[in-house]
């Protein structure tokens, strides 16, 4: 255990690719919990596109974070010390408080507790199980209302979010065909997801796979890009289909604002529906997601990966990742042991 705490501070907003010294690891003591609070030690970091948002002051759902503050994250952490009795020493908890740091002083309101002695890893609440799984199961079942037999095509399909809505639309009995960056993302999808066809964007031409793959046209799109993807998709989008925005990671790293899709137009002729959501707006149907994603993940139905990296001394280069595609499945950084 740290004898002190550390804390990533957002000094400059990214231009571009965030650059390592746009945030700085400072250190302080551990801070003392009062009475009506506890203190959490930080043991996963969730590491996620929306960090990038939340760096920038570009018009988003949620306050940018200030300069000088600590960089926000969702995290699983274990309750080490308590002064009330809501919050159990011992326990696990999920908190979006505690942010890029070791040690945070939380109040009972502040955080989730898990489920105690669950048959699922702990991990498992950071990825499928947890935000992530709920990201797809009501950015696909929610938004889409996909139908058996339908085509269904997900973008950064190997990833955190996309693997689990690809399966999620499996279980619905649709077709479905992702697209994803390397050839072994595309073969874990074939072959041990199951998906009916995989694009990979950066060495085939996607408008002409989709072309073949999907000879019905496209009835649901799952978006976790925008740009030169969606543009294939809408190309090939059916009468009345449904699109999901759920992520736009192609242009997160922009330095100038992106023009709009090229095949708007298809949104009208094709009569598209088309919702962006952010998985906060399901909130009170939380319970239900989980329950849903835990029976299938039990059942075997929904597999998952975790991308775990160590260190928070770590955490800006592993960010780096999910912009590089270098990230399989979730990306988790470990900060403490469990
Ligand atoms: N709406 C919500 O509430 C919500 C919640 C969570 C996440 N999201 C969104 O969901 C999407 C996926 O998030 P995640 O956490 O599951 O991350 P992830 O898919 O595990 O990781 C990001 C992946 O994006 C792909 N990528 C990176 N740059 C790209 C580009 N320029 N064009 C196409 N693909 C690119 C890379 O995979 P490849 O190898 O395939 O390139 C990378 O591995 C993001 O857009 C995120 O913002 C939304």
């Amino acid at each position: 255990m740290r004898n002190n705490n550390r804390q990533w501070i957002l000094k400059k907003r990214p231009v571009g690719n965030i650059d390592l010294s746009d945030l700085e690891l400072i250190e302080s003591d551990i801070p003392e919990p009062e009475e009506g609070e506890a203190l959490l030690r930080n043991v996963y970091l969730s590491l996620d596109p929306t960090n990038r948002i939340w760096m920038s002051d570009m018009d988003q759902y949620m306050p940018p974070v200030a300069l000088g503050e600590i960089m926000r994250g969702g995290v699983v952490g274990k309750i080490i010390k308590s002064h009330t009795s809501d919050l159990v020493e011992g326990s696990f908890v999920s908190s979006f408080t505690c942010g890029w740091q070791d040690y945070a002083v939380v109040k009972p309101n502040e955080v989730s507790l898990l489920p105690q002695n669950s048959s699922l890893p702990l991990t498992a609440y950071m990825s499928a199980a947890g935000l992530t799984g709920f990201t797809a199961y009501f950015g696909l079942l929610d938004i889409t209302n996909p139908k058996k037999d339908e085509t269904v095509v997900i973008s950064t399909a190997a990833g955190a979010v996309g693997s689990i809505a690809g399966q999620i639309a499996k279980i619905k009995g649709c077709r479905v065909v992702g697209i994803t960056g390397t050839e072994e993302k595309c073969r874990w999808l074939s072959q041990d997801l199951k998906f009916d066809g995989t694009i990979n964007y950066k060495k085939q031409n996607v408008l002409e796979e989709l072309k073949k793959q999907c000879p019905e046209g496209i009835d649901v799109y799952f978006d976790n890009t925008g740009g030169a993807i969606l543009d294939a998709v809408l190309t090939l989008i059916n009468l009345n289909a449904r699109i999901s925005l759920c992520g736009l990671i192609s242009i997160y790293n922009n330095k100038k604002p992106t023009p709009g899709p090229f095949m708007y137009q298809n949104i009208l002729m094709k009569r598209v529906k088309v919702e962006g959501f952010i998985v906060s707006d399901f909130m009170d149907q939380f319970p239900k997601a989980l329950e849903d994603l835990t029976q299938w993940i039990l059942e075997g139905k929904i597999q998952y990966k975790v991308d775990v990296q160590n260190g928070l001394e770590h955490a800006l280069k592993a960010l780096n990742k999910l912009f590089t595609g270098e990230n399989t499945g979730k990306l988790i950084l470990q900060v403490s042991d469990e």
